[in-house]
């Protein structure tokens, strides 16, 4: 992200030492260090890491991808093979679903995410429609489950009677829509092992759960899929008839954050700080930021950087003239989408330990910085 004007010169050796911040060590979870990220693409090395399970290592040469289930000619297809098929390149910003966490009060279970559980990168493969028309999906298929290699017992209560492998099913209107990538590639370069080498899915829009890595199956179902990551850990409270139903994540709510300032940074008093940030939404745009720096009491529009482009983030930026007034200081940032929707101000209970997309309140102070803090 541009920083402030002060530290944008001398910002560069940070981006070169720039790495990700530990969550977790085993199994990998790390967040990308949203605060230097610069460019509208994620370099894959500061792409965030969100894994169940040790990262399996699967070799290119004897990779197996099976389509079947609901369909009329099952078939496998090695490396080879899905790389000679027509391949599309689409940029897509992937969220994990406990993305800032670290803001709930009180808090709660799981990894305390900050702001860097979200990351935007192009991917190239194939659109996973090209394989089920290839397969002759049935017409009475509702989902697909794609299936990844990795394996073990999830943490989380209730906990599977033995190990069992990362599974995540789309539902079968998304899964057909030209977007949805069976991707090789990240950046241009082959996926790396941490990102789900050799072959992943990418599903532009939703919550980073359904992009499930490390790839070997694909299996139409004609019953709603009732595995443990749709039904249990990835999933939220919805209303029925007035009672609540538990139903799997889907669609990334909209929301912005701020990269810079970062969380109790200490600015120079009566000067143009450059606030910046990014938003994102899931099957929509996002269409105006707004940023205030009184806890919410007064807002006002920020400049988008990158022009609309469907499941992509958009960064910004707004210029902050800093009060002459010392003291600690409330900032905001607030995205609306094409549809109005706006960023609410608390977090949604139905979602439980997921979607924190509320406005996320950044602290800072305004004064000397080598002073005594007010
Ligand atoms: N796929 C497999 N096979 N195993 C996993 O643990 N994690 C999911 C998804 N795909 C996961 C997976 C989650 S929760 C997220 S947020 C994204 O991968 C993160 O993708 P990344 O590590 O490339 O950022």
């Amino acid at each position: 992200m541009d920083g402030s004007r002060k530290r944008h010169g001398d910002t560069t050796n940070q981006f070169l030492s720039a790495g990700l911040v530990i969550r977790q060590k085993e199994p990998k979870n790390l967040e990308a260090p949203f605060d230097q990220i610069v460019s509208y693409l994620t370099p894959s090395q500061l792409f965030y890491i969100r894994s169940h399970f040790p990262i399996p290592a699967l070799d290119r040469a004897s990779y197996q991808l099976r389509i079947d289930g609901a369909v009329r000619q099952p078939f496998a297809l090695s490396y080879d093979e899905l790389r000679s098929m027509p391949s599309e390149s689409r940029v897509a910003t992937l969220e994990c679903a406990g993305n800032s966490r670290v803001f709930l009060v009180p808090q709660v279970q799981g990894a305390q995410w900050e702001l860097g559980a979200v990351s935007n990168a192009e991917w190239t493969g194939v659109p996973l429609r090209a394989l089920l028309e290839r397969a002759g999906l049935a017409e009475d298929a509702c989902e697909i489950v794609l299936e990844g290699a990795d394996r073990g017992i999830p943490k989380e209560e209730p906990m599977p009677p033995g190990p069992i492998s990362y599974a995540w099913s789309v539902p079968r209107a998304k899964a057909v829509q030209p977007e949805v990538l069976i991707a090789y590639q990240m950046n241009g370069r082959d996926l790396p092992q941490d990102h789900g080498f050799p072959v992943r899915a990418i599903v532009p829009g939703h919550y980073g759960m359904a992009s499930v890595k490390w790839l070997t199956s694909i299996h139409a179902v004609r019953e709603p899929f009732r595995g443990y990551w749709n039904t249990s850990d990835y999933a939220y409270w919805a209303w029925m008839d007035g009672k609540p139903v538990r139903s799997a994540l889907g669609e990334m709510q909209i929301k912005s954050e701020i990269a810079r300032p970062r969380v109790y940074e200490t600015l120079a008093p009566n000067q143009i700080y450059r606030v910046c940030g990014a938003a994102w939404a899931g099957e929509t745009d996002v269409t105006q930021i707004a940023v205030s720096t009184d806890g919410g009491r007064t807002w006002t529009a920020a400049e988008f950087l990158d022009p609309v482009r469907r499941h992509a983030w958009r960064r910004w930026r707004f210029d902050w003239l800093t009060p002459k007034e010392p003291g600690q200081y409330t900032l905001l940032a607030r995205a609306t989408d094409a549809d109005g929707v706006i960023q609410p101000d608390a977090h949604d209970q139905n979602y439980g330990t997921y979607v924190i997309n509320h406005l996320l309140p950044i602290e800072v102070f305004v004064g000397d910085p080598g002073g005594p803090q007010p």
